[in-house]
């Protein structure tokens, strides 16, 4: 007989952890991981934000959003008036996927396939932690979330919006943190900056 899948959310959590932590057929990158991180946050948050993946920093802690796309996404969440502490956070893919040059540990992109990996283990966690409103933060994240019913949603395009049908709960797309920070001058970053602000008010509105 299958075993009934945990109903308590907190204990879904833990199973989803326990899981992935046991996987034998984990994609080659995550072996070169300090560890999996895993989301962050209260269950049951009215907003629960998908980044793409850990970065160095996060690999190293064990924790999302802690680097310097963390340390961006902390001041335009305080700005637009949302805790932190109260907002779940977790990536669409919870391995540090990078390249090594000299000392120098370099994000890659997380491919199709690694997105499909873990989108079972992320459709999940949304599940669990039943959130008001799953905010995408950029295409990865978006295109995770959109994949769970087939669709394909460019990010720009989708920006500022809030969809239905992808998970039991509405996604509000925006953009990556880390897009304000490859941005080549400060003040395209800064109006980045405001608009990124403005779409976080935004989610918390809807959220509320
Ligand atoms: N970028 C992400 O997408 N997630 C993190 O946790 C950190 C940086």
């Amino acid at each position: 007989t299958p075993i009934e899948p945990p109903t308590d959310p907190a204990m879904a959590l833990a199973a989803l952890r326990e899981e992935l932590l046991a996987r034998p057929d984990l994609p080659a990158f995550s072996a070169r991981a300090t560890q999996p991180v895993f989301g962050e946050g209260p269950v049951g948050a009215a907003l629960m934000f998908v980044g793409e993946q850990p970065g160095d920093e996060e690999d190293i802690a064990g924790r999302p959003f802690v680097g310097p796309a963390g340390r961006l996404l902390d001041r335009a969440l305080a700005q637009a008036g949302v805790a932190r502490s109260e907002a779940y956070l977790t990536n669409a893919v919870k391995h540090f996927k990078f390249t090594a040059t000299g000392k120098r540990r370099l994000h890659q992109s997380p491919d199709a396939g690694d997105i499909t990996y873990y989108r079972p283990f992320l459709a999940r966690e949304v599940t669990a932690v039943a959130p008001r409103l799953v905010v995408a933060l950029g295409a990865t994240a978006l295109a995770a979330l959109a994949a769970l019913t087939g669709r394909k949603l460019p990010v720009l395009k989708t920006r500022g919006q809030v969809v239905t049908g992808l998970t039991r709960h509405p996604v509000f797309a925006t953009i990556h943190p880390s897009y304000l920070l490859r941005l080549p001058d400060e003040g395209a970053q800064q109006a980045g900056f405001v608009d990124f602000v403005a779409d976080l008010r935004a989610a918390a509105a809807q959220a509320a």
